[in-house]
Parts: C-alpha cells; structure tokens; sequence
C-alpha cells in the first residue's frame, strides 16, 4: 500500500494524516487514494497499449461516484450488474457505449434502461435470458448487442464464496451448451453476437487458471468461427488477486503479457472487469478504539467499525492488516481481537492481532477499498460511514456519513384504530 505509509511513525494517505482525516470527518470512515487508484487503472491501461481494448472497472467493488468519475475521465469502461450501477456510470462521467452489463438476472425494465442508454454488451448467462433479452429488445424495435458468459469448468482456487467458474457454480452457462445457444442467438432477430465472456472467480493469486479458463473459450471460438458466427471480443472478466498479507498475485502487466501472448496475432478485441485489483489497496477503513476489554483467555479491542462497516472478515475471514494510526515508543503489544459493537459473536475485522494500543486511539483497516463500503449495510440501526478521496494534501468528504433519518427514509408506522 504505497499510497499508505508511515513518517514520524504516523500513517499518511499521499500527503494527508490519517489522524487529521479522522478528526475532521469522524469514524468509521473509508478514505481513498486518487494516485492510487489511477496507478492501478493504468497499470492494466498500459499494458495495452496500441490495442482497442476496454478496462471495464467492476463497480461492485466500489461504487462510489468520485472513484467512478476519476477512473470514467482516464477512459475507463465498466463493468455493472444491475440498473442502479449503470445509472451511477452514467451519474459520475462514464460513458454507456464502454458499459458490458453482467449478473445471473437482468431485469425486463433493466434491460429496457440498458438498451435505451445504448451499452455495449449484455453478458447473457442463461437460455432464459436471451429470450428475455430477445423479446424486449424486440418491443423496443432495437437490436441487443450480446456475449454469452460461458462456464469454462476450471478451478479458481479461491475462497469457494467467491469461485465462479466450476460446474456446480450458478453462473453464466456450460461449456457444452455454449454452440447451441450461439446458433440459436444467431437465428434471432433482435440480439446481435458480439462477444464472449467468463469470470472464474475473484482474489486469484496465480495466472495458470486465466489461461486454462482462456484455452477452453479459444477453442469454442474457432468451433463457432467454423459455424459462421464471428465473435468480436473477449471478456475475461475480473479477478486478479491483490496483496492482503503475503500474497504475491501476478501484476496486471504479467497477466495482461500472459493474456496477450495467448492471443497472439488472432483479432479479437479484449475486455477485463478488474474490481479488487484497481481499488482494494486504494482504501482503509478508519476507526477508533472504544474500549478494551480483558476476559480470562482473551483481550479484545472494541472499535466503533462493525461488520456492517466492513464484512469481508465475517463472511469469508478474510485477513485485513489493522495498524494504529500512531505507533507508540514503547513495544509492549497485547493480543488481541479486534471487533465491533454489533450483537454478533462473527462480528470481528480481526483476530489474534499484535497491537499496542488505549483506548481512544485510531487504527486503520487496511485493503478495505474493495467490498468495503459496496457492501455495509445499517444492520442494528447502525449508519453507514462516510468516504473521504485523499488528492495529494487534499482530502474531500466524497459521501457524508449517513444520519438516523436517511436510515428510517420510507419507513411508516399504522394508523391508530
Ligand atoms: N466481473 C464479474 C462478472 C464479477 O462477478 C466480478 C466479481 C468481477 C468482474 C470483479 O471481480 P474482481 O476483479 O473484483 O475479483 N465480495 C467478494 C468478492 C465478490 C466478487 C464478485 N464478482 C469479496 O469481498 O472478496
């Protein structure tokens, strides 16, 4: 996290002190780096170089507008999957025509939206779907530019929540079938093949899967080539891995040099869907220290974030590093497990961790740019935090912490009787 680092033992985003970020804005709060998201942007941008190619940013990941227009003004597609993500590209700056729209259930009225607003690519993932995409494209007397998401059946190697790519998975469609329905698409008159697609899985540390996942759909492309049906682009999807402990994932650049070298001089256009890879180390999750407590086997740091704020360690334990904002002289570290204050024994952002801290002190959340904010949510009543884009010596409020009454917005009770 190169964007994040300590001088005179106090952590710094660019050139902003955490410490001040946090005095200014409150905790919980998400603070982003600009340099660090554009670097990782680029990094897949310049490995293509000279090619016609789109770096679709999965904004699942991260859905905040001020990170949607800084990445839509370095020309970055995306990658959505559902009306309300479509309509924040269009919101922040980016453009409809670098849209690719994926997920296992597009909605008749999504659909309607997407067509109209002129996308690039629906990723089709079942044969429901291209009738469904078929006939509303039809009632708009339009013409659906499509791919199929093909389950190549190839073993990610991740966390088996996030492994989408093996047979048992419940997206896109089998390999096997994959013919048919190209011929079948072919016959209809209100899509248009363009494309083909996969997403294997997320957090992948290692290329071999890419590859083998890229072999299965080569193939299939040149079976369908010799059925007269030509596909345009490739879409690979996102997940490359990202450092969280000691990880070393290939970079973008080596993945995209492996990815190229594979292509060698065939034409085909490319599409990548990276989320984690271009946000996950843009981001740590502020908090403060409420209280310590110390049971007879365990010593536990209460902090103001909970798994609303941040659920990836309670759904996947996954390791996020935790670092005071300001380290202390002394050594003396405890054990301890760092958990929230919601009523839930799976609510923790870490455990067994070597810290030196009071209460009162701030510590930071680390990789939490990705997955963080796009999936808190209020369980407890408890409001969502804010976000902070750091630029340089900057920072920004780029969402306001959320109050009582934007949580109870909507909400009636009964009339008296
Ligand atoms: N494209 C499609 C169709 C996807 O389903 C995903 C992620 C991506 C692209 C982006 O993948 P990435 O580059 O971020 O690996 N919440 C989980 C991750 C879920 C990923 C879901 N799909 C986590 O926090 O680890």
């Amino acid at each position: 996290m190169d964007s994040f680092e300590y001088r005179d033992n106090r952590l710094h985003c660019e050139n902003v002190l955490l410490s001040k970020v946090a005095e200014e804005f409150g905790t919980p709060t998400y603070v982003y780096s600009r340099d660090a998201i554009e670097l990782a942007y680029l990094a897949y941008a310049n490995a293509l170089q000279g090619r016609d190619d789109m770096v679709c940013f999965a904004i699942k990941a991260n859905s905040n507008l001020a990170v949607l227009n800084i990445l839509a003004r370095l020309g970055a597609g995306f990658d959505v999957v559902s009306q309300g993500e479509l309509q924040r590209v269009l919101k922040s700056g980016g453009s409809a025509d670098r849209v690719v729209f994926s997920g296992v259930s597009k909605q008749s009225s999504e659909i309607r939206y997407a067509l109209k607003a002129g996308i690039h690519c629906f990723n089709i993932e079942s044969a429901a779907e291209l009738e469904r995409i078929n006939t509303v494209a039809g009632q708009l007397a339009m013409v659906a530019p499509i791919s199929f998401r093909v389950n190549p059946n190839v073993d990610a190697g991740t966390h088996p929540y996030i492994s989408t790519g093996l047979k048992e998975n419940k997206f896109g469609i089998a390999i096997e079938d994959a013919p048919r329905l190209y011929q079948h698409a072919a016959s209809l008159r209100h899509v248009n093949i363009i494309g083909m697609d996969c997403h294997i899985g997320s957090q992948l540390t290692e290329i071999a899967p890419f590859m083998d996942a890229m072999d299965k759909l080569l193939a299939l492309i040149d079976v369908l080539d010799t059925q007269g049906i030509s596909i345009k682009h490739l879409d690979l999807g996102g997940g490359l891995g990202v450092c969280y402990t000691d990880e070393v994932p290939p970079t973008p650049q080596q993945y995209i040099d492996a990815v190229l070298d594979k292509i060698g001089d065939r034409e085909i256009k490319l599409i990548f869907e990276p989320g984690r890879s271009i946000v996950a180390n843009a981001g740590v999750l502020l908090t403060e220290v409420e209280y310590l407590k110390h049971n007879e086997s365990k010593n536990f740091a209460i902090v103001d974030a909970a798994m609303n704020d941040m659920l990836r360690p309670a759904l996947y334990s996954a390791y996020l590093d935790i670092l005071p904002l300001q380290i202390s002289d002394s050594q003396e570290c405890q054990e301890y497990d760092v958990v929230g204050p919601v009523c839930e024994t799976g609510d923790f952002l870490g455990k067994d961790r070597q810290l030196n801290i009071a209460a009162g002190d701030l510590l930071a959340v680390c990789s939490a740019g990705a997955y963080g904010f796009t999936m808190s949510s209020n369980y407890n009543t408890r409001t969502r935090a804010a976000e902070v884009m750091v630029d340089d010596n900057q920072s920004y409020q780029i969402r306001a912490r959320e109050t009582f009454d934007d949580l109870i917005k909507g909400e009636k009770i009964l009339p008296q009787n």
